[in-house]
């Protein structure tokens, strides 16, 4: 018998994209089936040529599920996959709950598939701003070791859910027809605008999102002395996130070099010619499943340090497509269990 998978959220933002991804790439199991809240309940979701109804998730949801792969905010995840590994599934879960638990391994499948062994029962996959990030900064890391990161990021709506997407849409379109904006998914009108906060007050003045990349930088590397400084900026970008890098080698890496480690990795696609005016830009990188870089140049102010430019689809690379990979190698190791 072939394996059951459970989507949970699969009516999100992320969750849209993972069953897309789950047909794309003809997905080795069975059985899916759809899990959301229970405003979606009933709603039905085309796949594989048949229609699937969602059903409204509870702790008892989980039950013949051999591999479950999860989207939704993090207090759902905290209260509800503990049930799936109970019930004896393997959950790959996109919210931030679990990611910075010891015992759940922090997973890119280009930077550290090993960690997918040490699971016990919980993968987590990180931030979306992370996964790019490290997925270009890993072939230096590789050759040079990756000493210090500075990183500003220029963030789609997207990247806040379907409904803050919907809103930046929404916006735009009251203001070019004169009407008055409404801002509830976002705090600040996002159309024609910057929001430079993403997540909640932290420490010293940062936010939660870039608290998250420094951290999770580090804990994917398994390394606690890189050191990350990020400012993560809301920018009205319907998809694909943003970053300019700033980064600091322990031995210097040439603009030659560099680009030929990025065009060599697996993963990455350099575009890569300012004088052609060839850059990667959300527009073109939206839909896709690489992390793209360009405008990589020395850094004048560093002696060890290289600027680039890199852009990812936040809910392919940066989510959906992240936590199939995941679960495709789980897949292949999983035997099924009997009902
Ligand atoms: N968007 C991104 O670029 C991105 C990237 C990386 C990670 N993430 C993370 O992925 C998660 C989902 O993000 P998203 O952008 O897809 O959000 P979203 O568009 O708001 O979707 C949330 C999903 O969770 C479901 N849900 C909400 N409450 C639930 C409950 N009580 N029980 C069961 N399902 C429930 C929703 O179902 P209904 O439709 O029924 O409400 C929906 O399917 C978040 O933790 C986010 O931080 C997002």
């Amino acid at each position: 018998m072939g394996l059951t998978l459970g989507v949970v959220g699969a009516t999100g933002a992320v969750g849209r994209i993972m069953v897309r991804l789950l047909e794309e790439r003809h997905f080795p199991a069975e059985r899916v089936r759809f899990f959301a809240s229970p405003r979606s309940a009933g709603q039905k979701i085309s796949f594989r040529g048949r229609d699937i109804e969602v059903e409204p998730l509870n702790p008892d949801s989980f039950r013949g599920i051999d591999l479950v792969v999860s989207s939704t905010p993090d207090d759902v995840a905290g209260e509800m996959l503990p049930h799936a590994v109970k019930a004896g599934a393997v959950v790959v879960d996109e919210s931030a709950y679990f990611r910075m638990h010891e015992d759940v391994p922090l997973v890119v499948p280009e930077v550290n598939p090993g960690a997918i062994e040490r699971h016990k029962g919980i993968i987590a996959s990180p931030n979306c701003s992370t996964i790019q990030l490290v997925v270009a900064l890993k072939p230096l890391h590789d050759v040079a070791k990756v000493r210090r990161v500075r990183v500003a990021t220029y963030q789609a709506a997207s990247g806040a859910g379907r409904r803050a997407a919907e809103e930046l849409t929404a916006q735009t379109r009251a203001l070019i027809e004169g009407r008055e904006v409404t801002a509830r998914e976002f705090a600040h009108q996002l159309a024609f605008n910057l929001i430079p906060q993403i997540g909640s007050p932290r420490e010293e003045g940062f936010t939660s999102e870039e608290v998250k990349m420094a951290r999770e930088t580090k804990k994917i590397f398994e390394d606690p002395t890189i050191e990350v400084c990020a400012t993560c900026v809301r920018v009205p970008v319907a998809n694909a996130h943003s970053e300019v890098v700033f980064v600091e080698t322990e031995r210097a890496v040439t603009v030659e070099e560099a680009r030929k480690l990025f065009s060599a990795a697996p993963g990455i696609r350099v575009v890569d010619d300012v004088a052609a005016g060839q850059y990667p830009m959300p527009l073109q990188v939206s839909g896709t499943d690489e992390v793209y870089v360009g405008r990589i140049r020395r850094d004048p102010c560093s002696p060890n340090g290289l600027v680039f430019w890199c852009v990812a689809d936040n809910l392919r690379k940066g989510a959906a497509t992240n936590a199939i990979q995941i679960a495709e190698i789980l897949a292949a190791k999983l035997a099924p269990r009997s009902v």
